[in-house]
């Protein structure tokens, strides 16, 4: 029997929510309350509200209407989104005060909504699924003691196995509500005995995996800086101990959000655990008068029971083909020289000539004019906000530059980044009160500069009036749009003091406005995000940028542990990556240019260094990565990407394999870290192919089966010297 993708069941008052390999299931129950049920493998018909047993734990209170039954309390079910203030003791989705001061939430069940299609979220992104693609599930509950009405929005992607959450909440009486904590989604697990898997960081050295075993209490994973922030992404896993690559069960939690976020775990008294992720409460706050409306960004959620790698493909495939924009699914893209490791702010318009004229002989795309070429901008001192070329340093202006490199056969990209002022800026002296300030105070700088605010929309017209300007006079196809400090100074002068923790999320939806209205006048403009590197790589951004610049740190070595986390939940085709110079900048280490080719072509390519100071031989090495990286864009861009190794556990090698989706061709590749005297025999195990089928090796041109690949594994090369590059290709012989 068929089953539909999204099932109530009117006389049990179950919902089932089913994707091809995973169910998710909830029960309207004693009172109206909404209680979870299951979230887990595809289990078929049966409904599972045999898991919920009411105890009396003590200490645990029953809410009035249970009359003398103990055993019923919101402080030990597994809720499906946890009010406040009524007996539930552990961390909550939503907390509200009402007029009168009180802070009680108790949310009943009220009525439900199927519908076909994906349901859509006001000025933010969210993925998209047509009527064929998915389904949407409206819950709505209602407070019990005011008439705050939130609704559960379910979109169910059945091909896909994802299924993502949101909510919005309204006011429907006259009375105000300040809403105190709204978040995007909670999950009740029955269990505690699972691990938790985040990536933290800091600048230039982002994504950074880590594995630790719940326990007790609450853990939390979170960003308070106004952005999804480097210090950890908004991306969690919970996984069975045992799970590994291939195997186990795995929950991934994406939060399609660039702002303050916080995802929260609790291990409660009787070994459950829930988890919450959405809006950080810090500093948030959002009033809502009657009729008024707040919607929580989408949570993505994806269920493997074949461990980590089927994880992230699920979320790969999510995101290419639904939150990334329409043109840039399965698109090449450029390959680009930068020039921002090359000339940091020393330059003029003849040395970006010949920056962009050497990378056009090398074969390459794209030329980036980095910082540094606007307003005053001599070092990171000043100029920020004022979005006009500088002619001391350009002579001739953008258009004669742009026209000049456009003559050579080479696109040309431009950085912004629209969201700051410096002080030593025309913007700053005409518009003190434009940037986040807060009055009486003096400002926290972080590298000299101040965060606008785009909360308001004088502001954000402003400046994109101005790139406006810039784009209309030149032929640009690419921005780099950049974002250079955390915000501080949390503060807008255009809203009244009850109304100031709206301030960190009405400046993310000006961000998002402004990135609409940038696309939308300019519709085939390639945007790269990037803040500081990696500082606000989210599935958010991605849906604006299909690439985002993945880190400043451009040393190879440590880049394979940056875009080794990155690829978690983001597809490699989204991680800006380039090629640079060694002594690399930021480690001073050296690596063979092969080596940092086959890196940085793991990603979206790019080149980052005086491509004329390099040797004769570097310079065919440049070329080879160039044309082998065409040959292999259309598999990076498509395949299915497997973790051969963990670069945080195997310091000798690492190695990573894509497998195009027909199973009929595979590339690996990676670097041999470490050198060995006299080494060891070191096999590695392939994924992902065709047991039974037979597979040639291109360079050598040895056959084997998918199944030897494997089971038996393929030899490793012996090398000499560090950081070695390897690399393999197999094509399927048809029989
Ligand atoms: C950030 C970016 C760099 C570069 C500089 C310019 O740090 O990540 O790539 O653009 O800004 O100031």
């Amino acid at each position: 029997m068929e089953m539909k993708p999204i099932r109530y069941n009117e006389k049990t008052k179950i919902f089932s929510l089913s994707t091809a390999n995973s169910m998710y299931q909830m029960q309207v129950r004693e009172y109206n309350t909404l209680v979870h049920l299951y979230y887990g493998a595809n289990i078929g018909q049966t409904e599972t509200a045999y898991r919920i047993v009411g105890r009396d734990r003590g200490f645990s209170g029953n809410p009035y209407a249970a009359g003398r039954d103990r055993t019923f309390s919101m402080d030990t079910l597994p809720q499906e989104y946890s009010g406040s203030g009524n007996g539930d003791y552990r961390i909550n989705a939503i907390e509200a005060v009402h007029e009168d001061g009180s802070n009680v939430l108790q949310l009943s069940y009220e009525s439900y909504r199927i519908r076909k299609g994906k349901y859509v979220l006001n000025g933010m992104p969210a993925m998209s699924g047509t009527e064929e693609e998915a389904q949407t599930l409206e819950i709505v509950l209602r407070d019990q003691g005011s008439d705050l009405k939130v609704t559960l929005l379910y979109g169910v992607f059945p091909e896909l196995d994802v299924i993502t959450r949101a909510v919005r909440i309204e006011n429907r009486g006259t009375k105000k509500v300040e809403i105190k904590k709204a978040m995007s989604m909670e999950m009740d697990f029955l269990q505690s005995d699972l691990d938790f898997i985040h990536f933290h960081g800091r600048h230039a050295m982002e994504m950074m995996m880590e594995r630790q075993p719940l326990s007790h209490g609450i853990q939390s994973i979170e960003s308070r800086r106004g952005c999804s922030s480097h210090h950890h992404n908004p991306f969690a896993i919970l996984c069975s101990p045992h799970a590994d690559e291939g195997t186990g069960e795995c929950f991934g939690y994406s939060l399609v959000y660039s702002g303050n976020f916080q995802c929260a775990i609790e291990v409660d008294q009787a070994d459950t655990t829930r988890l919450v992720m959405g809006i950080h409460p810090y500093h948030f706050s959002y009033c809502l008068g009657q009729g008024e409306v707040f919607e929580a960004p989408e949570v993505v959620m994806a269920y493997s029971e074949q461990g980590l790698g089927r994880l992230s493909h699920i979320f790969h495939d999510a995101y290419r083909a639904h939150l990334i924009r329409k043109q840039w699914v399965n698109q090449k893209r450029p390959v680009l020289i930068n020039n921002w490791e090359v000339t940091y702010f020393d330059f003029d318009e003849e040395k970006l000539y010949q920056i962009a004229k050497t990378g056009k002989e090398m074969g390459l795309d794209l030329f980036v004019l980095d910082d540094g070429w606007f307003g005053n901008r001599e070092s990171d001192h000043s100029g920020l906000g004022d979005w006009v070329v500088n002619e001391n340093k350009i002579k001739g202006g953008l258009p004669e530059l742009v026209r000049r490199i456009n003559a050579l056969g080479m696109k040309f990209g431009l950085w912004i980044e629209p969201e700051m002022v410096s002080e030593d800026s025309s913007l700053y002296r005409e518009h003190p009160d434009w940037c986040m300030r807060i009055p009486g105070r003096n400002p926290e700088r972080s590298r000299y500069q101040l965060n606008l605010d785009i909360s308001r929309e004088e502001v954000r017209e402003h400046v994109l009036e101005q790139i406006f300007q810039i784009l209309d006079g030149s032929h640009i196809e690419y921005i780099k749009w950049d974002m250079n400090r955390s915000l501080g100074n949390v503060y807008s002068a255009a809203l009244p003091p009850e109304r100031q923790g709206e301030v960190f999320h009405r400046y993310v939806l000006g961000l998002y406005q402004m990135l609409e209205r940038l696309l939308d006048r300019c519709p085939d403009l390639l945007l790269e995000t990037c803040s500081g590197g990696g500082g606000r790589f989210d599935p958010a951004m991605l849906h604006y940028s299909p690439q985002i610049w993945c880190s400043d740190n451009t040393d190879a070595v440590e880049r394979i542990k940056i875009q080794y986390g990155t690829s978690f939940a983001y597809p490699v085709s989204a991680m800006g990556a380039h090629v640079s110079i060694c002594p690399n900048h930021q480690t001073g280490r050296t690596a063979p240019m092969e080596t940092r080719g086959i890196v940085a072509s793991a990603g979206a390519l790019g080149f980052e260094l005086n491509l004329s100071r390099i040797t004769e031989a570097e310079k065919e090495t440049v070329k080879k990565i160039l044309q082998e990286y065409r040959e292999k864009e259309t598999l990076l861009q498509t395949g299915d990407y497997y973790r051969l190794t963990n670069p945080f556990q195997n310091q000798e090698y690492a190695l990573w394999q894509v497998v195009s989706k027909d199973r009929s061709e595979t590339i690996v590749e990676g670097v041999l870290l470490k050198c060995e005297a006299n080494p060891r025999i070191r096999l590695i195990r392939l994924r992902g192919l065709q047991p039974e089928k037979m597979y040639q090796d291109v360079d050598s041109g040895r056959c084997y089966t998918g199944g030897a690949l494997m089971k038996a594994g393929i030899l490793l090369p012996v090398t000499s010297g560090d950081y070695q590059p390897v690399k393999f290709r197999f094509i399927r012989i048809e029989e």
